[in-house]
């Protein structure tokens, strides 16, 4: 299956990045804020990366899940994506963090971002919703 930045996926694609996205927050290391996150990031071509929260001791070197899903496709050679799944145990879906918005809007200008909770409920947001007037590589001037 390939996805456009911006397309809708139907209920079962969705369904699959959720699963995606829960497995990987079961895998998070979050001794410390007890808050455990997993992301599904769908690229394109159809491939999923995986991420979870992985949490230290020296507080900010902790990483998000969304950022570390970014870093899994990456090194696959792969930056063109569609959509996110974010799964958490909070009761309300939660939106990516502000240095995941600036990761994801990087590469990702178009993309949709699913939150999902474990209870059901779910939400949706495009990333220009989410970070609104950005700076981004034409900020720089740059492509
Ligand atoms: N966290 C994420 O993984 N993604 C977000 O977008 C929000 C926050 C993590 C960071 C930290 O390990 C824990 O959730 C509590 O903030």
């Amino acid at each position: 299956m390939t996805a456009a930045p911006g397309t809708e996926l139907d209920q079962s694609a969705l369904d699959a990045l959720r699963r995606r996205a829960t497995a990987a927050m079961e895998q998070a290391y979050a001794p410390y804020s007890r808050f455990r996150v997993g992301a599904a990031l769908l690229a394109v071509d159809g491939t999923v990366d995986a991420g979870c929260n992985v949490e230290n001791a020296a507080y900010p070197s902790g990483i998000c899940a969304e950022r570390a899903a970014v870093a899994g496709a990456v090194v696959r050679g792969v930056r063109e994506f569609a959509a996110i799944a974010i799964v958490t145990e909070a009761d309300v879906p939660t939106p990516p963090c502000g240095m995941c918005r600036q990761v994801l809007m990087e590469l990702a200008p178009g993309l949709v971002v699913h939150s999902m909770t474990r209870g059901g409920a779910s939400a949706r947001w495009l990333m220009s919703d989410l970070l609104p007037e950005a700076f981004t590589p034409t900020s720089m001037g740059r492509a």
